[in-house]
């Protein structure tokens, strides 16, 4: 059997290293290729990545680079129709919602090559969201789905999919968070600042949503300083939000505004925080893992476990409601939080498994 891994983004290629990591674990007769798209490119971003998670290199990269949601679409189309053309594997792999999945899914199903889905069937229900699209879309032609949950797995066969198609198996994210925990290393800006473990934020922020308006963004961040009682908030801060603060100037001395963290650097900044700050869904599901108070920056989540099991709470996009969630950490009344079932490493495993079988 071949196999097509397709990845494009931060996100991807955690979920991606759980897999490959499971192929040559447990000896499988799987062959697969690596397929960057390119949708990320600079080495925060990606390199990193591979280096620190023990993911050979990518066999092709599409080098598509940025643009609009349609222009990076139609390159990663384009690219990988191409590559289809020249060799077809029997499955294209893709994982969570981004325009990478969402591309090379639709491509590969119309090039007659089957569509796998891990991360299948959330929702968020917003359709603002271009990840929500891309969630639907993947859903609809995929014939193979594997879910982070029961309720995922519920929704898809109440939405057409059959017993057949979709495996509830767990979280790939969270094998990597497991594997790699070890190895969490001290950034630079730990000794830099001395800080000290329960005794800073993290937040990070790059959803268009929050970002692309910079008057609600300065707010939002200002609120967020206001209540942290002097504790330092650390801004690992991503290249679309560094577009738009670039001119801004913020007077508050408690906040460090630094690069993307690599991986192994930014779960150990997460794993020994105060709290969390996120707009991300992937920090929800690490947050909660790691038992780390998590407040999300959204109105809605596609992962309602993280909230109703673990330490994930929706504070919403409103700065009002940053005080009130500030008050409660402070306080000592965030609530524990436990682990999702099946979030326990062995989901790659569990996939392996079930494509063999296919
Ligand atoms: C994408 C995903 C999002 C995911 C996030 C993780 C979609 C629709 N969104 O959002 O779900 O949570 O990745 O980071 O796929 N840029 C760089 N260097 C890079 C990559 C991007 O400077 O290596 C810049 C681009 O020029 C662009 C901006 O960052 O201006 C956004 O990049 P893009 O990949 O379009 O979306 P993300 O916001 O990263």
């Amino acid at each position: 059997m071949k196999i097509d891994l397709i990845v494009g983004t931060r996100p991807n290629f955690v979920k991606i290293a759980s897999l490959v990591h499971s192929l040559h674990f447990t000896n499988s007769p799987i062959k697969y290729r690596i397929i960057h798209t390119g949708q990320h490119y600079d080495d925060q971003l990606s390199q990193s990545f591979f280096d620190q998670l023990e993911i050979s290199k990518p066999d092709i990269n599409l080098k598509v680079g940025s643009g609009s949601q349609a222009e990076q679409t139609a390159a990663i189309m384009v690219a990988y129709e191409k590559i289809l053309k020249e060799k077809k594997p029997d499955f294209c792999l893709v994982v969570g919602d981004v325009t990478s999945s969402m591309a090379c899914a639709v491509t590969a199903k119309k090039s007659l090559v089957k569509v796998i889905h891990v991360e299948a069937g959330i929702r968020s229900m917003d359709w603002e969201m271009p990840e929500e699209v891309n969630r639907v879309l993947i859903d609809s032609i995929a014939d193979s789905l594997f879910t982070t949950t029961p309720e995922a797995t519920q929704f898809l066969l109440e939405n057409g999919k059959t017993k057949n198609q979709v495996f509830f198996v767990g979280n790939t994210m969270i094998d990597t968070l497991l594997k790699f925990q070890s190895k969490f290393r001290q950034p630079e800006i730990w000794n830099h600042l001395a800080l000290k473990k329960s005794n800073y934020f993290i937040l990070t922020l790059h959803r268009p949503s929050n970002v692309d308006e910079l008057k609600s963004l300065k707010l939002l961040i200002s609120e967020i300083l206001k209540n942290a009682q002097g504790l330092p908030v650390i801004f690992p801060i991503h290249p679309r939000t560094a577009k738009i603060l670039k001119e801004v100037k913020f007077s508050f001395s408690d906040l460090y505004i630094i690069e993307p963290l690599s991986y192994l650097e930014f779960n150990y900044m997460v794993a020994n925080s105060k709290a969390i700050i996120t707009d991300s869904g992937g920090i929800t599901e690490e947050a909660t893992v790691l038992g780390i108070p998590c407040f999300t920056l959204r109105n809605t989540t596609e992962r309602p476990e993280t909230i109703t099991i673990g330490t994930n709470e929706l504070i919403g996009t409103n700065p009002k409601n940053i005080k009130p969630a500030m008050e409660k950490l402070f306080d000592g009344n965030w609530k524990k939080g436990s682990i999702p079932a099946k979030w326990d490493g062995k989901t790659g495993d569990r996939i392996i498994k079930i494509l063999e079988g296919l």
